[in-house]
């Protein structure tokens, strides 16, 4: 039988891979999430995040993991035209190139699962959009060790997600599942798919990466979004893993110590050790 885990990751990735045609509705509010006159609210909201990251200016060498439909790819392009985009929904990185073909052709679509995923080289960058919040609980500080060896030294990493209130929950509603880290979503195929939807305030989001090492300063744009810049400073101090990871945990446990996997690197100036330490 297969990881419980695993089930569960390929559910959220099949979620994914069948709504990437209407994906952009949400971003957008068209059509079921059109939501009137409160339209205008939120598209300020995504308008301050576009200028929180020109502000960061995301140049040089760029990982967008979870890309998807290339809301954020887009964007990313008006500062650098190398982007690799990771996701693990082919659907959704059909979308994307559709979107970001005519902008550069230096732009790299990798499908890939970001939990098992080996990066063939660092990054100046790494930015994610509507991600974190889907990682579970018992990778959460895998997923981050594996963005701390995605960064070459100093490297920056810029996440954009949703944020925990009131009048987000009352616009779009979700359905919940029992517990308080996911959530039961309809698909367009008529099934319902259970996706992880753990939603951080700025200031938990802040304290729980600064005990894994790193240096993120979130703020919410309002009522709608979170967004969080920085850099990794020091190997963290809560980086033991819960059980229930399933092969990912095992891995989750290797990666929480701070070792990444360089077979498939080059050993450039780029990667010059055999192991990913975390950068001080
Ligand atoms: C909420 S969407 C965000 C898409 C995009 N970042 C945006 O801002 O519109 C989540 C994305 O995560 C991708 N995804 C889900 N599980 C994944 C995994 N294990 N590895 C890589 N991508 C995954 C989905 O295919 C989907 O495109």
């Amino acid at each position: 039988m297969e990881d419980p885990m695993d089930e569960r990751l390929a559910e959220q990735i099949a979620y994914y891979r069948v709504r990437a045609p209407e994906y952009d509705a949400w971003a957008n509010r068209e059509g079921d999430f059109d939501r009137g006159d409160r339209n205008e609210a939120w598209h300020e909201e995504k308008r301050r995040l576009a200028v929180r990251l020109r502000e960061f200016w995301p140049t040089g060498n760029v990982l967008e993991i979870a890309g998807g439909t290339g809301q954020w790819t887009e964007q990313l392009l008006r500062y650098t035209p190398l982007v690799t985009v990771l996701d693990a929904a082919p659907e959704a990185l059909e979308e994307n190139r559709k979107r970001t073909a005519r902008r550069t052709e230096m732009i790299r679509y990798v499908q890939g699962d970001v939990f098992t995923w080996e990066p063939p080289e660092r990054f100046d960058v790494v930015f994610f959009s509507y991600w974190l919040s889907h990682v579970p609980p018992e990778l959460f500080a895998g997923f981050w060790e594996r963005v701390g060896c995605c960064l070459k030294p100093g490297g920056r990493v810029f996440l954009i997600d949703n944020l925990p209130s009131d009048e987000a929950e009352e616009l779009d509603p979700e359905t919940p599942t029992g517990d308080d880290m996911s959530v039961l979503r309809l698909a367009p195929d008529g099934n319902s798919y259970r996706v992880w939807k753990v939603l951080r305030s700025p200031e938990e989001l802040h304290k729980v990466l600064f005990d894994l090492g790193w240096d993120l300063e979130a703020f919410a744009t309002g009522d709608y979004f979170l967004w969080a810049q920085g850099t990794r400073s020091r190997l963290g101090t809560g980086s033991r893993v819960g059980a229930g990871g399933g092969s990912r945990g095992a891995e989750h446990e290797h990666h929480a110590r701070g070792e990444c996997d360089q077979r498939d690197r080059p050993t450039s100036a780029q990667a010059p050790s055999s192991t990913c330490e975390p950068h001080p």
